[in-house]
Formats: C-alpha cells, sequence, structure tokens
C-alpha cells in the first residue's frame, strides 16, 4: 500500500492521500511489454459438444453425489477426484459446467502439472498479462485489505468480472485450485451471466442485445504495474464484445457486462454508458437469486465458465497466505446470435411444448379409450 504512487499525494488541507492518475508515476509510464498482443485466434470446438447429454459416464462414477448449491448456479461434485476422470467424463463435466456455470469439489490430489494436463484437454492455455509461468498462474491473496486499496486504485480489482474478457479470445474455463488457505476469509462468489439476462425486462434485453460493451485492461495494466510492481507482458487492449453474447455450447444468452472491465459501449454516449453501467452494477450486485458463494480450503477446486458467469473474491482481511493455481484456456471470440433464447425463456418454451404434447396425448389417448365409441 505504501508504494501505490497513485496515492502517494498527500492533499495539503486535509491530510489524506490524492489518487492521482497513474501515468504520472514512471513505474508505468517507463514500462515496455515484452510481448506483442495476443492474435485472433480460432479454437477447436469446445469440449461440451462432445458431451453425451445425459453425462452417463460421469454420473456413473461409483460413490458420486451431486449437490447443487442453488437453483441457478453451484453444483458440489463429492467423492470424485479430477486426478481420475477419463476424457469422456472431462467432456461431460465441461457440459455440467456449461449448464451451472460453476462446478466445486473438495480434497482433490491434482497437481500443478495434472492440472495443466486436465486443462490442455479443453484446449489451448492462455496466459494472463501477469502470468510469468506460460502453463498456469499464481493466484497470491495478499493480507492487505483490498477495500482501502481501491479507493486509491484505478482498476476495481475486487469486482465481479470474467477473467481477461478485453482479450480478443477470453478465456473459456478457468479452474483454480487452492494450495495455502487462511480458516476464514478468501472467499469466491460467482453470478450467473444466463440468471443477469433472464431477469432484465424484455425492452432491456432487447436494447443491450444490440449493443458492445467496451473491455479494457488499460485499469488493471496500470494498477498492477503500480500496486502488484509486475511488469505485465503485453501492451494494454481495449475490445468491443457483444454487451449480450450467445453460449456456444448450450445456445443460451449471458449478459457480457462486468464491473471488472467493462468501461463503456462503443454504440453509445460516455455518459449514457456510465448510468447503463451503473443500472448493470447494482444489477449483478443484487442477484442474490443468482449467486453462489465458496468457502475454500487447501485441495479445493473450483471449475467454471467465463461466458455464463462473473466473479469476485469477497474483499476482507486474512492473516495467513492464500495462495491457488490457476488455469484457463483460449474460449472462441464472443458472439451473439439473435435466434438464441434465454435460459428461463427456454425453460417456459419447453413446459409448454411439453404441455401442448401432453394435451394432444391426452386428448388421442381419450379417443384411443373408446370414450367416443
Ligand atoms: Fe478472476
Amino acid at each position: 500500500m505504501a508504494q501505490l504512487a497513485a496515492r502517494a499525494n498527500v492533499a495539503p488541507d486535509s491530510g489524506f492521500p490524492v489518487t492521482l492518475h497513474p501515468h504520472f508515476n514512471p513505474k508505468i509510464k517507463d514500462h515496455i511489454p515484452p510481448e506483442p498482443p495476443h492474435k485472433e485466434r480460432t479454437p477447436a470446438p469446445d469440449r461440451g459438444l462432445f458431451a453425451n447429454p445425459d453425462k452417463k459416464s460421469l454420473l456413473s462414477i461409483p460413490g458420486i453425489k451431486v449437490v447443487p448449491l442453488t437453483e441457478s448456479i453451484g453444483t458440489v461434485l463429492e467423492n470424485v477426484q479430477l486426478s481420475a476422470l477419463t476424457p469422456q467424463q472431462l467432456d461431460e463435466l465441461a457440459l455440467l459446467v456449461n449448464e451451472r456455470g460453476v462446478v466445486f469439489f473438495r480434497s482433490q490430489d491434482l497437481t500443478t502439472e495434472g492440472q495443466v494436463k486436465l486443462f490442455e484437454h479443453y484446449g489451448e492455455l492462455d496466459r494472463h498479462p501477469s502470468q510469468k509461468d506460460t502453463r498456469h498462474h499464481v493466484i497470491r491473496g495478499s493480507t492487505i485489505d483490498h477495500r482501502e486499496i481501491l479507493a486509491y486504485t484505478p482498476w476495481p480489482s475486487g469486482d465481479f468480472h470474467a477473467d481477461t474478457s478485453f482479450e480478443i479470445n477470453p478465456p473459456s474455463y478457468s479452474m483454480l485450485r487452492m494450495e495455502e488457505h487462511p480458516p476464514v476469509g478468501g472467499d469466491t462468489a460467482w453470478v450467473s451471466s444466463y440468471g443477469l439476462y433472464d431477469t432484465l425486462s424484455d425492452a432491456m434485453k432487447n436494447f443491450l442485445s444490440g449493443l458492445h460493451a467496451v473491455h479494457t485492461s488499460r485499469l488493471q495494466y496500470d494498477t498492477i504495474l503500480d500496486l502488484w510492481q509486475v511488469p505485465p507482458n503485453r501492451a494494454p487492449i481495449d475490445t468491443h464484445h457483444p454487451a449480450v453474447r450467445t453460449h456456444p455450447v448450450t445456445g443460451l444468452r449471458a449478459l457480457n457486462v462486468n464491473p471488472g472491465f467493462v468501461t463503456g459501449f462503443a454504440e453509445l454516449k460516455k455518459y449514457e454508458g456510465d448510468k447503463i453501467l451503473d443500472f448493470l452494477n447494482y444489477h449483478i450486485h443484487s442477484a442474490d437469486d443468482h449467486y453462489v458463494r465458496f468457502k475454500w480450503e487447501v485441495g479445493s477446486v473450483a471449475l467454471w465458465d467465463n461466458r455464463a458467469v462473473v466473479h469476485r473474491v469477497i474483499p476482507g482481511s486474512y492473516e495467513t497466505p492464500r495462495r491457488g493455481i490457476r488455469t484457463t484456456v483460449f474460449g472462441e471470440k464472443p458472439y451473439f446470435d439473435p435466434k438464441s433464447e434465454g435460459r428461463l425463456e427456454r425453460q417456459k418454451r419447453l413446459k409448454a411444448e411439453k404441455e401442448n404434447e401432453d394435451k394432444a396425448k391426452g386428448v388421442n389417448g381419450t379417443n384411443g379409450n373408446g370414450v367416443s365409441h
């Protein structure tokens, strides 16, 4: 905290630090990123597309227990070791993650090497702009209370986000495996982006479906140089992605706006976009019925789909180290298919179709049973 140039200047009248734009900071101004930006890629078809829809292979593991944590999001799989899953079971797990947004495991024997290998099944390994190891990212929790830091950094680092959503090909899947964790604090929360879309009014759904959100890494770039003192590998990037995206496996619409990286909308004036972002931040932070919170232990693993959820660490202070290993893979360039539907819309359509079918069967059945004879 003391090293933050963003809070270095103290206002003479108040004695409190003044937040300056970090480009006043030579640490930021003088850094030349060593690597070129990522180029657009066309990843191999998502592994969720190869899954058996009834997930027979995964769900027939002896002793497996499937525990949905909420109606909308989050499932715990008990009595399963990720290290023992077959390629077919990994595909079915991908589909479960596509549907439930995030899947949790406890007491895993997975190693970093094993996690990297497992993740290579899901695609080409991505690399966070500040990631030094080429295959995995070490997430270090600091014992500094981020609620204070956030008053001075331009990047809302503790807020809801989809991992590196500013990339041209943002990660599809992320896995975080905890190697060290304090007994209290450091929980992570996820919110369903399907649910965030579903709970908008029809007018707002239509409006947002025609917009592109500006996802940027600029604020993160400045902040990690100043605060983390880690030189980013790549220059900052701004990308326009559909504000509502279609999931390539489930075909469902999901809100693709997050307060961590989105700063505006390509089609709106700045002050219009600011108000829409204010509303969406409120929408995300008040979505209790589409929210799940997980308390970590050493050996816990979360596997989530950045196209279907946003997440954040619940801010707080803790006294012992928090260290996790994260792996991600490149996903498709986000797209919006106007023919796709929301999750709730689909549930309603399927229910209506079933009722009509039953009705038709009932009528036929009645006739067949000879009532008219
Ligand atoms: Fe994250």
